[in-house]
């Protein structure tokens, strides 16, 4: 029986279908390639000596989704594919519904139909959006600030209107902080196309001079130095909590959410100073205005994915911040190096 894992050769889902192929999982990849490449999974099967079976497909596309359940067994999905850039987000929002929203209803509608009624789904801390305190646990307010959280919050949404509909259903929502770093292979990392919206990937780019400095957004936040705290988890880390999603979900039925984060917050300063740290030079940076829509603090409470996954992330800033570095000297230009 095979895992589908959608959006398999994107950042996560890279980091993801390793561990998965590493437990000796049979993985089927689903991907329309809107923002990867195919040459990940030679990189791949350097890493794990494994080739896994690759679909170039659009979840959009309903009867090629369902010649894959047809022709495959399929017992379990885990769902990356999707649009997730914020601002692009506001600014062409019937795409994003449509992708993000139809794209999901047809795969459920597909694992319905052929009784793979497990899915972990890759959802996001923006459906927090402006958390009254932190650390956030799960049972915070939710509400969202953009299309492209509006779309991970109705998924949610209609996850769990699935699973009261049909108790056969084990639904597994992950709310990922940010996610950074990079396999420790160096061969696969994040891949951004044109110039970086997100911290790492930027800081990344200034390290090896393909950009020229960084703007650091704000330091009039209420924060221990005035620039924004985020929740920065490491990719693998990251990715070994699916494992442990999958695996729950093949015990017990029900919709439950998870924050995937570490719990410990870094402000902007603080990261670069830990990636000056890991590549022994200067980053250079300047201190601009406040991007519109960003947010002081924002920091998980991990517990319930501690009690109930058994998972905590293990890997420290230290570990992001070099990997993410070994990563884009590697790959200067990702996966067209
Ligand atoms: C952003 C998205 C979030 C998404 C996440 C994915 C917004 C408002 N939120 O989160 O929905 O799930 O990415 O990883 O876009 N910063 C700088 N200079 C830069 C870039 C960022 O100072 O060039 C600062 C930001 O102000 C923020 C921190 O770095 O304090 C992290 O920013 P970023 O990496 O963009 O992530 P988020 O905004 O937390």
């Amino acid at each position: 029986m095979a895992i589908l894992v959608t959006g398999g050769t994107g950042f996560i889902g890279s980091h993801t279908v390793v561990e998965l192929l590493n437990a000796g999982k049979e993985v089927i990849i689903v991907d329309n390639f809107s923002n990867s490449k195919p040459v990940v999974l030679d990189r791949i099967e350097k890493i794990t000596g494994k080739r896994c079976k690759l679909i170039e497909a659009d979840l959009l596309d309903y009867d090629k989704i369902e010649n894959i359940f047809k022709e495959n067994k399929i017992e379990s999905c885990i769902h990356f594919a999707g649009l997730k850039a914020v601002g692009e987000s506001v600014a062409i929002p019937l795409r994003y519904y449509h992708n993000n929203i139809t794209g999901t209803l047809n795969l459920l509608d597909i694992m319905s139909k052929y009784g793979a009624k497990k899915i972990v789904f890759s959802s996001s801390a923006t459906v927090y959006g402006k958390p009254k305190s932190v650390p956030i646990r799960e049972d915070a307010d939710l509400y969202t600030t953009n299309p492209y959280g509006e779309t991970k919050l109705m998924i949610e949404r209609i996850l769990s209107d699935l699973y009261n509909s049909d108790k056969e259903w084990s639904v597994s929502i992950l709310r990922y902080f940010n996610p950074i770093g990079a396999h420790e292979s160096g061969l696969i990392g994040e891949d951004p196309k044109g110039i970086p919206n997100n911290l790492l990937p930027y800081i990344a780019k200034v390290a090896i001079g393909a950009l020229p400095c960084l703007s650091v957004f704000g330091n009039d936040y209420n924060t221990h130095d005035g620039t924004g705290v985020r929740d920065y988890i490491h990719v693998v880390d990251l990715a070994i909590a699916h494992l442990h999603a999958l695996e729950r979900a093949e015990k017990v039925t029900g919709v439950e959410h998870f924050n995937i984060g570490t719990g410990v917050g870094y402000s902007v300063l603080d990261i670069v100073h830990a990636y000056e740290e890991a590549i022994g030079e200067k980053i250079n940076y300047k201190i601009v205005d406040r991007r519109p829509g960003d947010i002081d603090e924002c920091y998980a409470d991990p517990t319930r994915a501690k009690e109930l996954l058994g998972w905590q992330a293990t890997r420290g800033i230290k570990e992001m911040c070099r990997d993410s570095a070994n990563w884009q000297k590697n790959n200067p230009n990702g996966y067209d190096s």
